[in-house]
């Protein structure tokens, strides 16, 4: 896909969910997952950079931080292509340059996920690539198509909890109509972080969701 129709249906939407590679390197996504979690079992995580599980919200969610001198041979070229495209899509949607932070998100049997909520009203683009297949029952990502502006309900929503909670300001209180986005290894995903997203609880819990992330940043 062009990166001009990429950033059309990104402007129109706030997301957008589509094949980046062929079959051979997508192939290379689904190893690479294969990878992290052979590192995962061996306890051996810290080779791929700062690593943290989180509490609260996506407890027991895997978060590393990159460390790009690390990245194993047979997937250096490919992470620093997907990188790439996704630096110069930041470029021309954010109007900035930003230092892009590669991490990966491992999730087993992660039931505890936030509600819907927008990451606040600054740009901020993020790119999902998933290295293992994600159903319904492995906690896709889920987004609520073309939230990504500004509406009266999220105004609302977020008076609300500003004036009579003063915390998290950003979740949403009315209902949401996220739709969840499911594939196979090497599914691509941009997503304007202004918008409604929420990670769905994942149901079978003898599966691993492993995705590689790109943040813009704020
Ligand atoms: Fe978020």
């Amino acid at each position: 896909m062009s990166q001009k129709n990429i950033l059309n249906e990104l402007n129109l939407n706030g997301i957008i969910s589509y094949r980046e590679n062929d079959d051979i390197a997508n192939k290379l996504f689904y190893d690479f997952g294969v990878h992290c979690l052979k590192l995962l079992k061996d306890n051996k995580l810290n080779d791929l950079g700062d690593c943290e599980i989180r509490a609260g919200a996506d407890e027991g969610m895997v978060e590393i931080r990159i460390n790009e001198n690390n990245i194993p041979l047979f997937f250096q070229d490919i992470y620093f292509n997907t990188k790439n495209k996704f630096e110069s899509i930041c470029n021309s949607y954010l109007g900035s340059n930003r230092e892009i932070i590669g991490k990966i998100y491992i999730n087993h049997g992660v039931i505890k996920t936030r509600g819907a909520h927008s990451d606040g009203t600054v740009l901020q683009l993020k790119k999902f690539v998933y290295c293992t297949d994600v159903s319904i029952e492995d906690g896709p990502y889920s987004y609520q198509v073309q939230s990504h502006n500004i509406s009266i309900k999220k105004i609302i929503s977020f008076l609300i909890y500003k004036l009579f909670t003063k915390t998290d300001p950003n979740t949403y209180l009315f209902r949401d109509k996220c739709t969840p986005f499911i594939g196979d290894a090497g599914t691509t995903l941009i997503s304007d972080q202004r918008g409604l997203h929420k990670g769905i609880p994942q149901t079978d819990s003898k599966r691993f969701r492993v995705v590689l992330v790109f943040d813009s940043g704020h």
